[in-house]
């Protein structure tokens, strides 16, 4: 079935796309979604342009995955997401032997059982940043859609048969973590990163931050989602200039939202005034993690901004 960008993600082109059709089980689940114009254009000259593998980078809580998720969900494009770590081996990436009816039998890891479905699978590798870079550096056949012979079994896999995509996200480039606010992450084999066409998601802009929130809740008001929005724009460029070292992601903005919505009820926090269960709200969504003298910082910011 065809479909035009535009129709699908309520931006871009009336340019006419293949969706999938069928009820494959790894297709996601269409949820609320903002797309932004910026990433949507990279997503989309990755998916119509390129036959090679996409490394998406940006900040924690951005919108990297779910961006992937939901434009999969729109496509009818089965995913396979491949949970990355730094004790990860191949096996963990293209399976290994289990006990199954008294004998060991092959099982495919996440990895190969994306490539070898039929239906042409996109297979994200998750914080691929976190995986040894001698094990990511193994995956190099496979990003250039060359055939490899499966050691364990002789199999001769074609990641190109079915026309499965990579994607892999993360908080680097795999060139370094500058900041060092990510542990776990390791600087990756250069040659490697070569293979990948590259796109950033950064956070949202208030404007657009703020539809994201109207769409998760979209019966809290409006002037206090902007209110939060601006004390996460604020938190941000705080930390930006080294002043704060809190970082405020969407999914802690999210979080402080619907705990406010909830505190909101509780007897003894809520009552007419608002900004009382905005404030607990604050501490249980990020507040607590940070030392009193920081935390006071980010009381008086939400104090500034909405002059409470
Ligand atoms: N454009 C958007 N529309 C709706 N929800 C969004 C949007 N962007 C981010 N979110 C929500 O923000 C949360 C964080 O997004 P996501 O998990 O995609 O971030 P991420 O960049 O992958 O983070 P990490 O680097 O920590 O893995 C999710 O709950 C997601 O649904
Ligand atoms: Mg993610």
């Amino acid at each position: 079935m065809k479909a035009t960008i535009r129709d699908l993600f309520g931006i871009g082109p009336n340019y006419p796309i293949e969706v999938k059709e069928g009820n494959h089980p790894m297709v996601p689940k269409v949820k609320s979604y903002i797309f932004r114009p910026g990433a949507m254009s990279d997503l989309m000259a990755w998916f119509l342009a390129s036959k090679e593998p996409l490394l998406i980078t940006g900040p924690t809580g951005s919108g990297k995955s779910s961006l992937v998720e939901q434009v999969a969900a729109r496509l009818g494009q089965p995913l396979y997401t491949v949970p990355c770590h730094g004790q990860a081996d191949t096996v963990d990436l293209f399976g290994r032997y289990v006990v199954r009816n008294g004998s060991m039998q092959w099982a495919d890891g996440p990895l190969l059982a994306g490539i070898k479905d039929p239906a042409g699978a996109w297979v994200l590798l998750e914080e691929y940043d976190t995986l040894p870079p001698g094990v990511f550096v193994s995956l190099n056949a496979l990003l250039e859609g060359r055939r490899f012979i499966l050691p364990e079994t002789g199999e001769l896999v074609d990641p190109a048969a079915n026309g499965a995509r990579i994607i892999c996200t993360g908080n680097t480039t795999g060139v370094d973590d500058t900041g060092g606010e990510y542990a776990g992450v390791l600087r990756q084999n250069q040659a490697t990163m070569g293979r990948f066409v590259v796109m950033e998601v950064g956070y949202a802009s208030p404007p657009e931050e703020e539809e994201v929130l109207i769409k998760h809740f979209p019966m809290f008001p409006r002037e206090r989602i902007k209110v939060m929005t601006r004390v996460a724009t604020l938190v941000r460029e705080r930390y930006i200039t080294g002043d704060m070292p809190v970082v405020f992601c969407t999914r802690t903005l999210l979080r402080w939202v619907y705990l406010t919505e909830f505190f909101k009820k509780k007897e003894g926090i809520g009552g007419d005034d608002w900004t009382s269960p905005l404030h607990h709200a604050l501490d249980r969504a990020v507040g607590f993690k940070y030392n009193p003298t920081v935390r006071e910082a980010l009381h008086e910011i939400v104090q500034r901004v909405c002059g409470a």
